[in-house]
């Protein structure tokens, strides 16, 4: 595998790919990797025949009280993780490579409406961080196909709006949410729980997957359905931050008639802020 920090350096190397006539897979990460991310590059090798993953904790999407600072960064073991998959291209690059003016200080994307519910009204500026980053991504590699993962639902339906909004030419595949065995979602921060926090953790995909069942079986009192679940898990030790039931492609309230529904929640255990979804098709 190729680890490359430079942006010069990476477009040379793609340029090589894209006159040999190799497609151009690109899976966007912050590192610390893990089965989610992986089942991402796996992914990636199918539609693709050079697969990139990149790395970069991106300082403008965080808040100013989160965690950039303490987000894990565990570089040698994710070189031996994408190594050991077959990944072509790691690009790693520096703060001031991506932003050589500063993150405060570069041109931005927003993307309206769908940024300012859920994690968007939780935190502000986040998702024009988000955007910002991949868009850039996008613009550097200029990849044929990018692979983003369904457990940050409402990021991926925010990037493929600015895919379409600004007729980028690239397709985005998404990729359902990769749990551990008792059904909690995989995710960088799982590694600040404590045991006991951990033991916790799965009931937040319990509590959905209830929910679920009662809207499966016709249950449409959706904001009783959400009352009980936020008191229900409130009760066992999560603090919640948000609890919806919405359309899953327009992320607003659903419409009678509706066939697809989605399950979002994001609730604090400890300091440690948990996001998972599931989605509803109904037959
Ligand atoms: P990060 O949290 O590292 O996640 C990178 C990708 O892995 C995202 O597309 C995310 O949805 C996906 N992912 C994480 N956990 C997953 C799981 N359990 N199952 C399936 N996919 C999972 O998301 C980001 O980084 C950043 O915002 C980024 C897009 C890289 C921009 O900085």
């Amino acid at each position: 595998m190729l680890v490359i920090h430079s942006i010069q350096e990476l477009q040379a190397t793609l340029a090589e790919h894209r006159q040999s006539g190799h497609r151009i897979g690109l899976v966007p990460t912050m590192g610390n990797l893990h089965q989610g991310h992986l089942q991402l590059v796996k992914t990636a090798q199918q539609h693709a025949d050079v697969v990139m993953v990149s790395l970069f904790v991106n300082p403008t999407q965080f808040g100013a009280n989160e965690d950039l600072d303490s987000y894990p960064r565990t570089f040698q073991e994710d070189i031996n993780k994408l190594e050991a998959l077959g990944t072509d291209i790691l690009f790693a690059p520096t703060i001031d490579e991506i932003y050589p003016l500063g993150g405060n200080n570069t041109s931005h994307v927003h993307v309206p409406d769908i940024t300012t519910v859920l994690c968007g009204a939780s935190r502000p500026g986040h998702f024009d961080g988000v955007t910002t980053i991949v868009n850039k991504l996008f613009n550097i590699t200029r990849a044929d196909t990018a692979v983003f993962g369904e457990k940050d639902w409402q990021q991926l339906a925010v990037i493929r709006r600015m895919v379409i909004d600004l007729n980028i030419p690239i397709n985005i595949v998404g990729e359902p949410i990769v749990r551990e065995a008792d059904g909690l979602a995989m995710s960088s921060r799982n590694g600040y729980l404590s045991a006991e926090q951990r033991q916790l953790a799965p009931a937040l995909h319990i509590c959905l997957q209830g929910m679920k069942e009662a809207i499966t079986t016709g249950n449409r009192e959706f904001t009783e359905l959400k009352k009980n679940a936020t008191l229900q898990l409130n009760t066992q030790g999560f603090r919640v931050d948000y609890l919806d039931i919405l359309n899953p492609l327009t992320l607003t309230a659903p419409t009678a008639g509706d066939q697809e529904f989605i399950i979002l929640v994001a609730a604090f255990v400890g300091e440690t802020r948990l996001i998972d979804n599931l989605h509803i098709t109904l037959n």
